[in-house]
């Protein structure tokens, strides 16, 4: 099941250089404690192969965990070192509208020299993350990320804390570089940007020491451009405590699989249960033959049983959705891609063919429209219920997300599925969504499978 040091070489892109960087420049004297956007070179693929450059936030990708306590407040100066415009999307926060970090929505891109203060509160404890939102299938590609941890008051009884971002890298093996291909439009098309180095915060083949029957709390964040991890536990027994953030009601036995699409996160408590001078891994179980995400050698014992059943996190305050009262009903159907038999759409205000969206580098359409509109797909009054159907008629899985609320899935039974900010959705699927339109501002609804966002994927509401 080993995944061999070679491995990543089996897809090979063409060598590209990467685009001269400006000069960095003196910014203003600032108060807040920046977090700069900058260029890197870094050692991501095995030893021997060639350092890869970056754009990393501090220079790191991903960049560092920024933690704060649940209740607390964020402050950062965002600065721009980059050769193109950036901002910082704070994924899955309840957030101020007005920080969302959303170029041409709300906030103006941040040009290069230029910084951002981002300062906020953050209501709810619970497995987060940041990237940047503009040309974001290139930026994000190239390392423009990183987790945001809240802090619960009361942590959970643990030996010790994780944090894993998962993340695939597209990068040329012979010259360690990213090639600049981020407009693909197969790659636009169909799955979106995929890569052939699978990396764990940043390191090819994570390794750690563990101790027999310790219990780890894992932070699993899903970074990648488009792909899907499929993860597995060997040599470990847990459970899913939270699913983007959000704590489940009561511990979920984890005796499968764990699915994360582009942008979710799931934080598991997990027990070492392999034998001491064993091993156990985090496996992904989507490939041929599996292959380790992290792997765990275990030294020693902890302790000499395992622990019981841990207690559930505490839930983060006020997410209430009704549905026993009125609702707004809405529909959103996606549309396009290979294989997909979409014929026509509007695209800049015209009725356009398919081929013509394809010279256009565009190929998908929610409810018939292409990109970015430039009104609301819907604009809701403060506190309402809204039940969104999706209908996924494409070819592909897309991983749909909403800025500012949490929703649920509403089940065939109409009880409600555990609160999440991102679906992942299959081929010819239909599902309902249900949120309180509880947070004022403008918010993105779009495809985290960045190629698609970039080609079609894109939609914003309005809550008044
Ligand atoms: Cu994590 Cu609009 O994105
Ligand atoms: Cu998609």
């Amino acid at each position: 099941m080993m995944q061999t040091r070679r491995h990543f070489m089996a897809s090979s892109a063409a060598a590209t250089a990467l685009l001269g960087f400006l000069p960095r420049q003196a910014m203003a004297t600032v108060s807040f404690e920046t977090l700069e956007a900058m260029s890197a070179s870094v050692q991501l693929a095995p030893d021997g192969y060639p350092a890869t450059d970056i754009w990393g936030y501090g220079g790191t990708a991903p960049g560092p965990i920024l933690r704060v306590a649940q209740g607390g407040r964020l402050q950062r100066r965002f600065v721009n070192s980059l050769p193109q415009a950036s901002s910082i999307h704070w994924h899955g926060i309840r957030i101020d509208n007005a920080m969302d970090g959303v170029p041409g929505l709300t906030q103006a891109a941040v040009e290069p020299g230029d910084g951002f203060d981002y300062d906020f509160t953050l209501p709810d404890a619970g497995t987060y993350w940041y990237h940047s939102h503009n040309r974001s299938t290139e930026q994000v590609a190239r390392g423009l990320h990183g987790a945001l941890i809240v802090e619960e008051g009361t942590p959970p009884d643990v030996d010790r804390e994780e944090v894993f971002v998962l993340d695939d890298w597209l990068i040329d093996p012979e010259t360690g570089q990213i090639p600049d291909d981020f407009e693909s439009p197969h790659a636009r098309s169909h799955a979106g940007r995929m890569g052939n180095l699978i990396l764990t915060s940043g390191i090819f083949d994570k390794t750690m020491t563990v101790q027999r029957n310790e219990r780890l709390r894992l932070r699993l964040i899903n970074a990648a451009n488009a792909r899907i991890f499929v993860l597995g536990l060997i040599g470990l027994e847990g459970w899913t405590m939270a699913l983007d953030g959000m704590p489940l009601p009561a511990p979920e036995p984890l005796d499968e699989v764990l699915v994360l699409g582009p942008g979710q996160r799931a934080d598991l408590i997990v027990d070492v249960t392999a034998e001491e001078g064993g091993t156990a891994y985090l496996a992904r179980a989507n490939e041929a033959r599996g292959a380790p995400q992290v792997t765990f050698q275990v030294r020693g014992q902890a302790s000499l049983a395992r622990r019981g059943v841990p207690d559930a996190l505490p839930p983060n305050p006020g997410h209430v959705i009704d549905l026993s009262g009125d609702s707004v009903n809405l529909t959103l159907n996606m549309e396009g891609g290979a294989m997909g038999g979409l014929r026509e759409a509007m695209f800049n205000g015209e009725q356009v063919g398919f081929r013509e969206l394809a010279q256009a580098n565009q190929f998908w359409a929610f409810n018939g429209m292409v990109g970015m509109p430039d009104s609301p797909m819907a604009t809701l009054d403060r506190g309402q219920i809204v039940r969104l159907t999706i209908s996924n008629d494409t070819a592909f899985p897309h991983a749909m997300h909403l800025h500012g609320m949490h929703f649920r899935e509403v089940l065939t039974d109409n009880t409600l599925g555990p609160m999440r900010d991102t679906l992942l959705m299959d081929s010819s699927e239909r599902r309902e969504i249900a949120f309180a339109a509880d947070n004022p501002g403008d918010w993105l609804l779009h495809c985290h499978m960045l190629s698609h966002a970039a080609s079609g994927m894109m939609t914003w509401v309005r809550v008044t």
